[in-house]
């Protein structure tokens, strides 16, 4: 007996609600136009490994159709944007790569892998190839180059083939590193730790923040493993210290958004989002496969997961929300918040891989209840909507959609680390086979870029409001620089 999906929508569904809402510093529209008559989901057999390829594979084809960069007059490697060119911030683009490597590991299946690494190639912007490319300064904060700085580390860690002469994933995701841990990114205010913007200019940048430091904590522990460096490792600890002594993880291990310098950091956001969840958890798994410490990260592991597991997958259904923005009848999820979920199960498959004995079981069993949310929430042509706990594809397109397809994909591959038959691939080092050689010193910036911050005047360009175009002439090129109001909600 084969187990296929229920096919829904027998019922004609017409959602022709627009409906705009306003919270605090967010303005969020949902616009559901599709109607859903007879289309049904998605058809898989989760019974059968291919029959979960063939549905990751269709939402692959459709996530791919939102990129535009391989067409002529676009920017390799980016997603329309940023704001207010088209949705998507920068840094969106280089977590959608990271989620197409992933899809190869887990499936094998090599589509997207050229794209992927022209995307990462050319946005590294060499010859520093630390991902900050002029272009994106106005929006540049430590973590939307850390999300790059991940998924080259990642394609270093799979082997992603590149051809010689060109600088390899390693040597990138050290520049992204090095850059972060250079003395002008860091300070003594609020006892450590980063800011989460780069430059002085954008707003944010008297906001240290979690998704900032988990990046560079993240990249530290991977660098670490792969190179055996213990440099890395000692700058993630430290890194994961400030983060839960400033009290952004409490003893509860929730994990919290940040504060300000002028308050010392002392006034926390303390709302909760997966994506913090998401790369501090995997950043721990790999200290603990490192260091096999059991004290020191096997405790954080465990207490990370279970309340990351019983926060974001509420019982009795097990599926997970974005609960500081997914409301029942509403939606004040961003653009950016609607990729989050998909980063906390790519992130959740990598734990269970690194740390099976601790943290393995829970997390299987999540993605089991889970998956079956994801599979009502997709359409038979890959179209996934952002809520998975409604039994239905949401038609939940405005806010997006990328980020829907991003975090569908990531669910229908990293499902297969539930199968005991499927082995995946193991992650190599620079001793087990990384091909990826690296330069301890990339990144070292040439003199135009240190002017080009002590230049910027610009802000961080937030949630869409332009309220000021400035233009300014640097080294003969154009920066565009908006000003925008209230920061990005993460
Ligand atoms: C799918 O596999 C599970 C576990 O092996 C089994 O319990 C279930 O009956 C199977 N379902 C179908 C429809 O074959
Ligand atoms: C920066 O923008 C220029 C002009 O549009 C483009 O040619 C170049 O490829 C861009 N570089 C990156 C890294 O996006
Ligand atoms: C500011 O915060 C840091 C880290 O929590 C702490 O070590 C320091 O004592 C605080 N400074 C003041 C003036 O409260
Ligand atoms: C997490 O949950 C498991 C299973 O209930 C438990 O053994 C472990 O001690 C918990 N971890 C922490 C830090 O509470
Ligand atoms: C470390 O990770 C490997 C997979 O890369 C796994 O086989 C091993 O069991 C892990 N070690 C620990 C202590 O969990
Ligand atoms: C990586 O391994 C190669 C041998 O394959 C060795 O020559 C090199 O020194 C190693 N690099 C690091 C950073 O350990
Ligand atoms: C280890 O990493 C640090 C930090 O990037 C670097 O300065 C040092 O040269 C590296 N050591 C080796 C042996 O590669």
């Amino acid at each position: 007996m084969l187990f296929t999906t229920k096919i829904a929508g027998v019922a004609p569904l017409l959602l022709a609600a627009a409906s705009s809402v306003v919270s605090g510093q967010q303005t969020t529209t949902t616009t559901t136009s599709k109607a859903t008559t007879g289309q049904g989901t998605i058809e898989v057999n989760l019974n059968d490994t291919d029959s979960i390829k063939n549905a990751a594979k269709t939402v692959a084809k459709h996530l791919i159709s939102y990129y535009p960069g391989d067409e002529p007059g676009r920017t390799i490697g980016i997603l329309p944007g940023p704001p207010p060119d088209g949705p998507y911030y920068w840094w969106e683009a280089g977590a959608m790569w990271g989620t197409f490597i992933d899809y190869w590991h887990y499936t094998g299946d090599d589509t997207y892998n050229e794209m992927a690494k022209k995307a990462l190639v050319i946005q590294a912007d060499p010859p520093q190839n630390a991902f900050m490319s002029a272009n994106w300064s106005a929006s540049l904060g430590n973590d939307d180059q850390g999300f790059w700085g991940m998924a080259a580390m990642l394609a270093a860690e799979v082997n992603l083939p590149l051809a010689p002469g060109e600088a390899d994933w390693l040597e990138m995701a050290q520049a992204v590193f090095n850059t972060q841990a250079a003395n002008d990114r860091h300070d003594d205010e609020c006892g450590g730790g980063l800011r989460w913007q780069v430059f002085h200019s954008n707003t944010g940048y008297d906001y240290k923040n979690t998704i900032a430091n988990a990046c560079f904590f993240n990249l530290g522990a991977r660098l670490a493993r792969y190179t055996d460096n213990s440099t890395y490792a000692k700058w993630a600890e430290k890194t994961y210290n400030w983060v839960r002594d400033v009290g952004y993880i409490d003893k509860n291990w929730n994990i919290y958004d940040g504060g300000h310098v002028p308050h010392n950091c002392t006034d926390i956001n303390k709302v909760q989002w997966s994506a913090n969840a998401a790369i501090m958890i995997h950043g721990v798994a790999i200290m603990y496969n490192m260091t096999e410490d059991y004290q020191k990260w096997g405790i954080p592991l465990t207490g990370l997961v279970n309340r990351t597991l019983e926060f974001f997958f509420p019982s009795p259904q097990g599926i997970m929300v974005e609960r500081a923005c997914e409301l029942k009848d509403r939606l004040l999820c961003n653009v950016d918040q609607h990729s989050f979920k998909g980063y906390l199960l790519r992130s959740l498959a990598t734990a269970a891989i690194f740390a099976p004995s601790l943290v393995r079981d829970p997390i299987v069993k999540i993605f089991k209840s889970n998956i079956q949310g994801v599979i009502d929430a997709c359409l038979p042509d890959g179209t996934c909507g952002f809520r998975w706990n409604v039994g239905k594809y949401d038609g939940d397109v405005a806010n997006g959609p990328a980020g829907q397809d991003m975090s569908a994909l990531a669910a229908f591959s990293t499902y297969l680390i539930t199968e005991e038959k499927v082995v995946v691939k193991p992650l190599v080092t620079n001793s087990t086979g990384g091909a990826s050689k690296g330069n301890p010193n990339a990144g070292e910036r040439p003199t135009d870029l240190i002017s080009l911050r002590e230049m910027t005047g610009g802000d961080k360009a937030g949630a869409g409001v332009l309220t000021a175009f400035v233009v300014c002439s640097i080294l003969g090129t154009y920066f565009f620089l908006v000003t925008g109001v209230g920061e990005r909600g993460k």
